[in-house]
């Protein structure tokens, strides 16, 4: 009962049905609620999400879906007021929703990427690509501690987790803009830990490598992209989701009570190298 009486909201955690992959938001979702917690599944995802707090329930946790676009002001602060009015208060956030590629594309276009790897380059990525991706991570999290911080200070301490990257540490051939947004989620966790530090509000950042989830069907679903991409990880496969909410759950819990602006890197070694 590592999360007795606290009150968490994780985003972009429709993604945990059980018996399929689960998302890293659905995992630490079904983590929090083990050890004890109230979960706000936060998405976009209202079937899924419902299906999956619905699920929660069933086994005797506590959860509950709630609408959130994360790119939208209004809604933030709807649904931290409403949480705090049904819970009394708000004790963690997990910033956690995320989006993939930003090229639609068939690559028929001559001035266009002609192939999937071009896609990423920076010539082919659009202000549209680019406004999405720093909307949904950087924006996206700059809001949910913007609303769950002065919460937090009246409960006299809180704990913030932001889902980053690997990518967002290291330069590599990836999407151009989803790198650049976890590089802004990494550096905007270590600004504000320190801003709030002195009120027991403790800012982290996770920074997952390939993970078997549903947004990463494809990199692990292709024997041939995941002989590839394992090749280069030390420890040899994909983390499971569940290895991730394990990481996040201990930043969430008060065993972390003294660690803030740190980045906890899970990634079988990879980022070692
Ligand atoms: N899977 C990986 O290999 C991997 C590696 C490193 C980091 N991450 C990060 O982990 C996080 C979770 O990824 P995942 O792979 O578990 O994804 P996932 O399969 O659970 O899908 C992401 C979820 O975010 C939701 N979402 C998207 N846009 C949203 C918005 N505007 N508002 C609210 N919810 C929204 C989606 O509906 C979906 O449920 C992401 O931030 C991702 O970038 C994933």
């Amino acid at each position: 009962m590592r999360m007795r009486s606290k009150t968490a909201i994780i985003t972009g955690a429709a993604t945990g049905l059980k018996g399929e992959i689960r998302g890293i938001g659905g995992a630490t979702a079904w983590a929090f609620v083990r050890e004890g917690a109230t979960v706000y599944l936060a998405d976009i995802n209202d079937e899924l999400g419902e299906r999956t707090a619905a699920q929660i329930r069933e086994t005797g946790g506590s959860a509950h879906y709630v609408h959130l676009d994360v790119t939208d002001e209004a809604l933030w602060q709807n649904t931290i007021d409403s949480i705090v009015k049904a819970e009394g208060a708000l004790d963690v956030l997990v910033n956690n929703a995320g989006t993939g590629r930003d090229y639609d594309g068939d690559y028929t276009d001559p001035d266009g990427p002609q192939n999937a790897e071009e896609a990423l380059k920076v010539e082919f990525t659009t202000v549209e690509g680019l406004d999405r991706q720093l909307g949904v991570h950087v924006r996206g999290a700059m809001l949910g501690m913007k609303y769950a911080i002065p919460e937090m200070r009246k409960r006299g301490g809180g704990s913030i987790i932001n889902v980053s990257s690997i990518h967002g540490i290291v330069g590599v051939d990836t999407i151009t803009s989803y790198s650049t947004a976890k590089a802004g989620m990494r550096h905007m966790s270590k600004t504000v830990a320190i801003q709030y530090a002195s009120e027991n509000i403790r800012v982290n950042s996770v920074h997952p490598g390939y993970t078997k989830t549903p947004a990463a069907l494809p990199l692990f679903t292709d024997p041939e992209l995941y002989a590839d991409r394992t090749s280069q990880i030390p420890m040899g496969r994909y983390a499971e989701s569940e290895e991730i909410a394990n990481s996040i759950l201990f930043l969430a819990s008060d065993e972390s009570s003294y660690i803030t602006g740190a980045e906890l890197v899970i990634d079988g070694g990879h980022n070692a190298q």
